[in-house]
């Protein structure tokens, strides 16, 4: 049977700056965390590095032919801080703002849709080594860096993205949890104060919306301890999100198990007001796999092992393909969060490519995207508010500390050749998009 989708539906794919570029000193571009990582001191790569990516910064023109192959309507790209500020703040470049004006250009007069992420894992060198987000001056410094955003490329940008996945900032470091939860208050306030700026902005008649990464968690069995394990494993990646940017206040169950082991964090009082009253149009999320859950007692926290799914079929990453957990995870969103309009910002998965007599023959990422986007209608025909999808990602590019050897695209990238070819899934995405329908 063939489903078909809401003709106001949208069909994209996500990218991100620092993943594609390279061009990495080109221009008077600035340097992140990821220009030392990897490179000795005279900086010189040691290993997998974005320096040259997907070279994307010179070969726009010729990835905007491809989306348009693929039949895109909407790309989702970020915006590299560094190119608008090299020092995070201080004098604009214009040589990296007219790289920015030359892709949205050409982007719209392709009949494609610019959508952009002000940040997405590349911030400056210079925040990162005064405390990153855990030092409020980050906040004030992203304000200035997203209004000069809103200023240049708002009048042709409408969908602005403040974050991409505040719950990799706030947790994958090596911070105490007390300064973790501190960085991801941070980063909602940030987020609040730039839907603020956006909506008193002249240009601000578009949408403005967070990328969360969020995947459904499920208990092992039935059992009441596994049950718990599955809620806080839940409190801890979903609802430690959700429920302040949606709901305006922290999930109390989850307040009391860090009070317990000892973790607090500052909030001012007026701090989820401001949250509160300045919500977002939409809710971006990135889905790529769900959690299983058992009850662990070796876990002082959570109380919580992942358990794998000896039948299940994992990616490159180690994720398990589970595409019914974005139905669930979409249903509970629409029940449990006021049915906020949602955008699925990410989702793909990695498998090893080959190329074989010119062509890459991906099923196992056919299916994937197959299945997920049929979970996506169901949800919708169950009155889940979703609105767009995004495949992450256009190309096969620079999977942060895995480098090149994760690939995700929809479209195979020969790092030596920067030869581009079409997957089979970039054709099966590009037959739906055509058809509308799955
Ligand atoms: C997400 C990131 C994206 C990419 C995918 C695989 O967590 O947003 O940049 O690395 O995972």
């Amino acid at each position: 049977m063939t489903h078909k989708f809401p003709k106001d539906f949208i069909f994209g794919a996500a990218t991100s700056a620092y993943q594609i570029e390279g061009a990495a000193s080109k221009d008077g571009r600035g340097q992140t965390m990821w220009d030392v990582i990897n490179h000795d001191e005279q900086g010189h790569p040691t290993a997998d590095v974005g320096d040259v990516a997907c070279d994307h910064y010179h070969r726009y023109k010729e990835d905007i032919q491809l989306m348009k192959e693929l039949g895109l309507q909407s790309y989702r790209f970020s915006i590299s801080w560094v190119r608008i500020y090299p020092k995070g703040h201080g004098d604009i470049n214009f040589l990296g703002v007219d790289f920015y004006q030359r892709l949205i250009d050409e982007l719209i007069s392709q009949g494609i849709e610019p959508t952009a992420t002000l940040w997405h894992g590349d911030l400056p060198l210079v925040y990162d080594e005064n405390g990153g987000w855990l030092n409020p001056d980050t906040i004030t410094h992203y304000l200035n860096y997203a209004k000069t955003c809103f200023d240049l490329f708002g009048d042709r940008i409408k969908i602005w993205y403040t974050h991409n996945e505040p719950w990799c900032t706030a947790f994958l470091n090596d911070h105490p949890l007390s300064q973790q939860l501190q960085i991801a208050h941070h980063l909602f306030l940030a987020h609040a104060k730039a839907i603020q700026l956006y909506k008193n902005h002249p240009y601000g008649d578009g949408k403005i919306g967070i990328v969360l990464n969020l995947g459904k968690q499920y208990p092992k069995t039935f059992d009441k301890m596994d049950q718990l394990a599955a809620r806080n494993v839940d409190g801890f990646v979903n609802r430690w999100f959700l429920d302040p940017l949606i709901k305006g206040e922290y999930p109390k169950d989850m307040i009391k198990l860090y009070h317990q082991a000892g973790h607090s964090f500052t909030i001012q009082e007026e701090d989820m007001d401001l949250i509160k009253s300045h919500p977002m149009d939409f809710l971006g999320i990135n889905m790529y796999s769900r959690g299983v859950q058992s009850y662990s007692p070796f876990n002082p926290f959570f109380y919580a092992q992942d358990y794998h799914m000896p039948e299940a079929t994992y990616t490159e990453m180690g994720w398990e393909v589970c595409p019914s957990s974005l139905y669930d995870l979409l249903i509970d969103i629409k029940e449990k969060y006021q049915n906020i309009p949602v955008f699925i910002t990410e989702n793909g998965a990695a498998f090893k490519d080959e190329i074989i007599e010119g062509r890459v023959h991906d099923p196992l990422r056919v299916d994937y995207l197959r299945k997920h986007l049929e979970s996506v209608y169901q949800a919708i025909t169950d009155g889940a508010n979703v609105t767009r999808y995004y495949a992450w990602s256009l190309f096969d590019n620079f999977e942060w500390g895995l480098g090149y050897s994760k690939r995700f695209g929809l479209i195979y990238i020969d790092y030596e050749t920067q030869n581009r070819i079409i997957k089979d899934s970039g054709y099966a995405y590009q037959k739906i998009i055509k058809k509308r329908s799955i």
